[in-house]
């Protein structure tokens, strides 16, 4: 049922990190199937979409990594606009403006979440009351992370990752994150990984019961040691150099340290917020990265942020 549209909606959407990555051989259809544990972190980007009177769509990139963004159709945020306006004849169009600090190609889901903060921006803009299964239905077609970010918090994610249920985690976790030059394209390290592996004796993919119980427990020491990741392998194939900033991490006291999804950037998990800080320092001062970034998980996923006081 259709509500009254907005003049202007901004979305807040997080960056995912992959706290066990567990991939299968290619599907038939050429996809890979995981098994997952997702987790949002408290990095983000907003989105803000204002109403047009015509059907056009428009978007604009703003903020640390808006070079490196594509401002044209190919960009996900428009491609899930477009894919609200034609499926439910939306006679509106959208400005949208991305404001990213979520890195670019980084392995954190930064497109897919933009998409899904668009999802809920014009759900919101235009009026159109989808419910959050709808929304995540249409995720889900326009890539495999999209629906995790609309849901956020920690997940795990079966079939190509967009099947997503929550699972039980308690307390707040403290991540470092080193952002590396240049992204990684996410099919090139699949790819890799398949050359890198041979078919017949990979496993279907798995949760480790232990990384679970880790989440049930709260325990950053117990979390550290139940991390996974099979594109790590792959990712450090294509860009070896990534191995001595993980290792530089793990020296200053990280108590873990992983490649974020199909990378590059990498990722340390920190006893608590001060020697997160002081490992972020380190990093920063290293030389060995591009940027350095420090965020707490889990958090919500996309949310409609409230509408600026006018005075
Ligand atoms: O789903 P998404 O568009 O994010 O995926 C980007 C690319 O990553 C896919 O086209 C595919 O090459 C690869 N991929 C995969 N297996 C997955 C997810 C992504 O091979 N489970």
């Amino acid at each position: 049922m259709r509500v009254p549209p907005n003049a202007q909606v901004t979305v807040r959407s997080p960056a995912k990190i992959n706290l066990g990555l567990s991939v299968g051989p290619p599907r038939p259809d050429g996809f890979h199937p995981l098994a997952t544990v997702y987790q949002a972190v408290a990095l983000y980007d907003d989105v803000t979409a204002t109403l047009r009177d015509d059907s056009a769509i428009t978007v604009e990139v703003v903020g640390d990594f808006a070079v490196d963004v594509p401002a044209d159709d190919s960009n996900l945020a428009v491609r899930a606009a477009r894919m609200l306006q034609v499926e439910f004849d939306v006679e509106e169009g959208v400005d949208l403006t991305i404001r990213k600090t979520i890195p670019v190609a980084g392995g954190m889901a930064g497109g897919s979440t933009d998409a899904a903060a668009t999802l809920v921006a014009c759900n919101r803009l235009w009026g159109l009351g989808l419910s959050q299964s709808e929304l995540e239905r249409i995720a889900a077609e326009l890539g495999s992370d999209v629906p995790f970010c609309l849901v956020g918090h920690t997940a795990l994610g079966r079939g190509r990752g967009e099947q997503v249920t929550e699972v039980m985690s308690r307390g707040t976790f403290h991540w470092v994150f080193a952002i590396a030059d240049g992204g990684l394209s996410t099919p090139a390290v699949y790819k890799e990984l398949d050359r890198l592996r041979p078919l017949r004796r990979v496993e279907s993919p798995e949760v480790r019961p232990e990384l679970l119980s880790a989440l049930l427990s709260g325990q950053s020491a117990a979390l550290a040691v139940a991390l996974s990741n099979d594109m790590q392998a792959a990712a450090l194939s294509l860009r070896p150099e990534l191995a001595a900033t993980l290792q530089f991490g793990l020296d200053q006291g990280a108590l873990a340290a992983m490649i974020s999804g199909s990378g590059p950037t990498c990722l340390f998990l920190s006893t608590d917020s001060r020697r997160a800080v002081d490992l972020a320092v380190a990093l920063a001062e290293s030389g060995l990265c591009r940027m350095v970034r420090q965020a707490e998980g889990p958090v919500p996923g996309a949310r409609v942020l409230p509408a600026p006081i006018n005075r």
